[in-house]
């Protein structure tokens, strides 16, 4: 099977301006390359300009579309303000907000200091809040017809995960906000989704959250009953068709794309996997032996 096709046709995007943050890297990037291969017009955002001016370089060259680079650090309202407003001058609009930014590490909570826990909640929660707030106002102020927020959470956002605890209750916000402004803002048009991707191998994620021999000791793929990692253009894929207009009447989504992962965790006798198939036969006739007894 080849994982790496792409799904939507050449101009599926043409008519769309999408602001990525944090796309100037790991998935942020891989989603802007297929955006822009589609015809969209794409601003990356994050704090490091040099990196978004590198990848939009890279990006134009390899797409033959247009890359905005423009450094906006998510957690300060002003700064998200000035980002939309380049956006504008140099597109004239905006249809897409993809909050992809984000920050994480691994950690027992109880090592945590206050500010260390703040900076993941503020990159996370406060900053998509802050995106959002920013381009709703200005979508519904300026009357436009219809529009597009794709929130990138995780699938630790509805069960909760140990040691990524700043990230997990951060990310379960961004879900909230997700699926509530579905309802509130769909009267302005403004459709509001979000993906869960389980385990996507990016430098930003492993190096944060699996250090050193971790990657190794914990692989991922082995937790995926699918048995292997997701390809980016996969999630690449799921995006597209999110902002796409192919995707008008889904709202309030949350699609996760995760090869099965989450729920290996929480089937109560998935661990039966376990067992060998010759024993079946064997463990059929115990259970059957004991009918009427
Ligand atoms: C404990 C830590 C720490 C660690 C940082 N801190 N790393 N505490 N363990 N490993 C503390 C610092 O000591 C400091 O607190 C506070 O956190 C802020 O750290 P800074 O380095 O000053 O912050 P900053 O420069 O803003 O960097 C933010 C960052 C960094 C989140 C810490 O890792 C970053 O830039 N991340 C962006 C990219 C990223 O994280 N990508 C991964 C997304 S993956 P004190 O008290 O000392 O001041 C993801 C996927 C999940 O979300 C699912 C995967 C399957
Ligand atoms: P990544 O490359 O580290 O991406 C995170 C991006 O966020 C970086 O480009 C970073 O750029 C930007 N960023 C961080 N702090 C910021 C701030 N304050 N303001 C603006 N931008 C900021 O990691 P990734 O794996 O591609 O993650 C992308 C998204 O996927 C995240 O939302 C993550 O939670 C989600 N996700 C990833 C996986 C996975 O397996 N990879 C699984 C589930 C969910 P700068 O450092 O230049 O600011």
């Amino acid at each position: 099977m080849d994982f790496t096709k792409k799904m939507l046709r050449d101009d599926a995007l043409s008519d769309k301006v999408i602001v990525v943050t944090g796309g100037g890297s790991g998935l942020g990037k891989a989603m802007t390359r297929y955006f822009m291969e589609l015809g969209a017009k794409v601003a990356i955002t994050s704090r490091d300009l040099e990196k978004l001016q590198k990848t939009a370089a890279e990006l134009e060259e390899e797409t033959g579309g247009v890359c905005l680079p423009l450094q906006c650090d998510v957690r300060f309202y002003d700064q998200v303000e000035s980002m939309l407003a380049e956006t504008l001058k140099k597109f004239g609009k905006v249809d897409v907000l993809l909050n992809n930014a984000a920050g994480n590490f691994i950690a027992p909570t109880e090592r945590l200091s206050a500010n260390a826990f703040d900076t993941i909640i503020d990159i996370v929660l406060k900053g998509s809040k802050n995106c959002t707030l920013a381009f709703g106002k200005h979508w519904i102020d300026s009357k436009q017809e219809s529009s597009t927020i794709l929130n990138i959470v995780t699938t630790y956002a509805w069960t909760g995960s140990a040691y990524v605890v700043p990230s997990a209750t951060a990310k379960a916000g961004v879900l909230a906000m997700t699926r509530s402004l579905a309802v509130e803002w769909a009267k302005y048009g403004i459709r509001s989704n979000a993906i869960a991707p389980g385990p996507f191998p990016t430098k930003g994620a492993w190096d944060r959250l699996l250090p050193g021999d971790l990657a190794e000791k914990f692989d991922m793929a082995k937790k995926v009953p699918l048995k292997r990692v997701g390809d980016h253009q996969e999630l690449a894929n799921l995006a597209a068709y999110l902002v796409s207009d192919f995707s008008a009447y889904i709202n309030g989504e949350v699609v996760t794309i995760d090869g099965g992962e989450w729920l290996k965790g929480a089937g109560q006798f998935n661990l039966l996997e376990a067992i060998p198939e010759e024993m079946w036969d064997q463990l059929e006739a115990m259970i059957k032996a004991k009918k009427n007894k």
